[in-house]
């Protein structure tokens, strides 16, 4: 039999992270401890409900909850008020009460929409993170962030609440095709350019096909250390954002055809070419760091004008006011928070652009 890893997670309340091969198929037995007696309503997308909603259902019925699903159209276009309300509506159709729980199962769109819909029914009731993809499991599901994207840009719309548990089943990760379990590999890269050279080497001269258990595990226990420092995302916890304020502005010029992880990594190579040119990053860093993701069949760049990617990055959450806060890669292992009026936006991102 696999070994389990358990990570916990130190917010208020507390849960645990399991990872493993096999998790999902026992997830009833794993979850009856942390929930015990209650509904829990499913919540899936239609490519994920066809692999793994039935096996799901299953234990979670022969553990003794009382089950039922909604499944809603997979796709970033879909992370929005309308499927948002759908799972609300279900939510109420099938009665579920504040001691019932929502799972989420599958990647990034429903782990932040599940989230966000039991972030809000009936003004909070609890939820689970069943991660199928390795952007979910690395990243995504731990920390309680929860969103939709509004018309102005990506997860404008959400709340911070933490999941009750999350199980991350390993074996989801054999079935992804290459280009979903790159996006994954976008945030473990990022991780590790902000973690330092032990996790960033691991991708540096491995691949994350070689051990994904202990990747994720690595990825999680440093992403769980700066949550629990800074839950709510007042300090700290915006490091995490690394590639993100390109990445967002990325996917939002694309109309969501860019992937979540294509697009942080193209915002992580140009915020790291953009680093060192301007002088603030040891020389090599951006070389490297676009080396690791090329190696992941990521993309280090982007054909979006700097002009475009800078006026949708100024509808990003890390606006305030007339400044912007970017997160600055100086070293593997040394990135920092800086604040810069929207002007200089524009000529940080040109900067970057270039090759
Ligand atoms: N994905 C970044 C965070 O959870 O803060």
């Amino acid at each position: 039999m696999s070994s389990v890893q358990t990570i916990e997670v130190h917010t208020a309340p507390a849960y645990e992270v399991a990872i493993g091969a096999g998790v999902l198929k026992t997830c009833g037995a794993r979850l009856k401890s942390v929930l015990g007696d209650c509904r829990i309503a499913v919540v899936t997308d239609s490519n994920v409900a066809l692999r793994y909603l039935d096996a799901v259902c299953e234990s979670l019925r022969s553990a003794g909850f009382s089950v039922c699903s909604h499944v809603f159209p997979a796709g970033e276009l879909n992370k929005n008020f309308t499927t948002l309300s759908g799972i609300l509506e279900f939510l109420a159709a099938a009665q579920l009460t504040r001691t019932d729980c929502v799972a989420a199962l599958g990647g990034g769109v429903t782990g932040d929409m599940a989230g966000f819909a039991a972030a809000v029914y009936l003004r909070g009731i609890r939820y689970v993170q069943l991660p199928t993809t390795l952007l979910s499991a690395v990243d995504s599901s731990v920390g309680g962030k929860t969103a939709i994207d509004l018309a102005a840009g990506k997860n404008l719309a959400g709340a911070f609440l933490q999941p009750a548990a999350v199980l991350c089943d390993t074996d989801c990760l054999k079935s992804l095709p290459a280009a979903v379990f790159a996006d994954g590999a976008a945030e473990a890269i990022k991780t590790g350019v902000l973690s330092g050279e032990a996790l960033f080497s691991l991708f540096e001269n491995g691949t994350l096909t070689d051990a994904p258990a202990e990747i994720i595990a690595r990825c999680i226990r440093c992403k769980a250390g700066v949550v629990e420092r800074d839950e709510k995302e007042r300090g700290e916890r915006r490091l995490l954002n690394l590639g993100h304020t390109i990445g967002h502005a990325i996917e939002k010029c694309s109309g969501y055809a860019v992937p979540h992880g294509h697009a942080v990594a193209a915002g992580l190579a140009v915020m790291a070419r953009a680093s060192e040119r301007l002088g603030w990053a040891e020389p090599g860093v951006s070389a490297r760091i676009a080396a690791c993701l090329e190696k992941n069949g990521l993309p280090t760049g982007t054909d979006y004008p700097a002009e475009a990617l800078a006026r949708a990055a100024l509808a990003d959450k890390k606006r305030s006011g007339e400044s912007i806060t970017i997160v600055v890669p100086r070293r593997i292992g040394g990135s920092e928070l800086k604040r810069v009026p929207v002007t200089e936006l524009l000529p940080i991102i040109t900067a970057g652009l270039e090759v």
